[in-house]
């Protein structure tokens, strides 16, 4: 059977005219609630407006909007919580929470979303629908969550304190998915200041946030690139990671000493995720997929650095989000025989554990293309190029950590992945 034969399950749909009438949906509230009881009865709540949480859409001066309280058990919890139950552990099985999503409009973010409202938790989302990439994407995947209830969308930058202070203040989340960011490694150099606004001032406005409203626990997106000049493979979460070679990586980086000072000065629970190449429907137009995708449906030839010689560890979205929800669930706890004389930088005396989150297979960009190729039944026309500044050559995960964690590890090949991705792609664009 062919490899695109093989991708078995139905992609994401793009909505019946989603970016049409995002706008809309934006304008009456985004992700507007629709106050359904969580209770199982499948009763609807109605407009819950007291005790109902309202906010300003800040960033766009839209109309405040509503979110409907808690299921009975999630209020009780939160009444019940004191910061000395941050470390609550694995919760019961439907014992629904409150999440804040950063990034909810981004490729990741917006899966995770779902995830945690498919599983019944409230979300609340936060993007500022940055334009680095095409922001109609990000509206589309949006739209996705117009008539999901229990969901809400802020539009708001994280660079903006006084944004950031009320959202945590109006919608006291339990627990933090910290996503947003300044994405892409070639970018800085025109850019760099954005890197520093929205990664680092935007994160001590995440820490902050978690600090003064009791969250349980903040997992934040770090990267591989953090392994910078390490050339000791596969990485792993307890070797040094000290040369960072671009200045995304060098944020990353930031936030994960930012993170590991928050967890020993005020007991924050956090969870620093070093994800690897992702990839697969809803993916980011600036990644070589989607780019790769994009030139040889429209005949061009594509750009193969270091002559396509690179090693990725491909990662596949469905796993990505698994390992994220996954760790959610389990606060890190600090290791009181955590040596100070042989400090390992995965893990601390304070709760705070570093992941790697990675395909276990390391897979030449080569055989990526020629996946895709299979595909799409095109060949590709191939600039061959040679390594860029800050380009790392190789990249493989070792997730022998969060296997042990969580009892699973990133797994779906690209033969199953890449079909994934292809059939989104073909019906996203028509
Ligand atoms: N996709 C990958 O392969 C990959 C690899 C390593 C790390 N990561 C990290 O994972 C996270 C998610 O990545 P992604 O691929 O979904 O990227 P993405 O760009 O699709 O999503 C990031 C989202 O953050 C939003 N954002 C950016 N700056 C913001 C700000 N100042 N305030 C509010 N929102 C802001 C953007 O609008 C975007 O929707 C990022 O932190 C990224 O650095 C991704």
């Amino acid at each position: 059977m062919d490899a695109c034969e093989r991708g078995g399950r139905t992609p994401p749909r793009a909505p019946e005219g989603a970016r049409a009438c995002f706008h809309d949906k934006l304008a009456l509230s985004s992700f507007q609630p629709a106050g359904k009881s969580r209770n199982g009865s499948g009763a609807v709540a109605g407009p819950a407006r007291a005790p109902g949480i309202s906010i300003r859409e800040r960033a766009q001066g839209l109309p405040d909007v509503e979110f409907p309280a808690g299921s009975p058990r999630t209020g009780e919890r939160r009444a019940r919580r004191t910061p000395d139950d941050r470390h609550a552990g694995v919760p019961e099985p439907g014992d629904a929470v409150k999440v804040l999503v950063t990034g909810s409009a981004g490729f990741i973010g917006s899966h995770v979303a779902m995830r945690l409202l498919d599983r019944g938790d409230e979300v609340v989302g936060v993007d500022n629908l940055s334009d680095y990439y095409d922001v109609s994407l990000k509206r589309a995947r949006l739209a996705q969550f117009g008539s999901r209830p229990r969901c809400i969308h802020v539009t708001a930058d994280l660079a903006d304190r006084g944004a950031m202070e009320s959202i945590f203040a109006e919608h006291r989340p339990q627990r933090v998915v910290h996503l947003a960011a300044q994405a892409g490694v070639r970018y800085a150099a025109e850019n760099p200041h954005v890197y520093v606004s929205s990664n680092v001032t935007g994160f001590l406005h995440v820490l902050e946030g978690c600090r003064h409203h009791g969250v349980e626990h903040l997992v934040f997106a770090s990267t591989s690139s953090v392994y910078g000049a390490n050339g000791a493979m596969p990485f792993s979460e307890h070797q040094p990671a000290e040369h960072p070679l671009t200045l995304y990586a060098a944020t990353k980086k930031a936030n994960e000493s930012m993170a590991h000072a928050y967890a020993n000065l005020f007991g924050l629970a956090c969870t620093g995720l070093r994800f690897f190449t992702v990839y697969g429907p809803w993916g980011r137009p600036d990644m070589a997929l989607f780019l790769f995708t994009r030139a040889m449906l429209a005949g061009q030839p594509i750009r193969l650095f270091n002559h396509g010689r690179h090693r990725r560890s491909f990662t596949y979205i469905d796993d990505i989000v698994d390992g994220v929800v996954g760790v959610l669930d389990r606060p890190p706890t600090g290791r009181a025989d955590w040596n100070p004389l042989a400090p390992d930088p995965a893990t601390s005396r304070a709760p705070y554990r570093l992941y790697n989150i990675g395909s276990g297979e390391s897979v030449e960009l080569t055989r990526y293309v020629e996946v895709l190729e299979r595909c799409l039944g095109l060949k590709a026309q191939v600039d061959s190029l040679p390594l860029q500044p800050g380009d790392v050559p190789d990249s493989h995960a070792d997730c022998s950590d969060l296997e042990e964690a969580l009892g699973a590890r990133p797994r779906t090949p690209i033969e199953v992945g890449v079909p994934r991705f292809i059939e989104w792609y073909r019906h996203y664009h028509g």
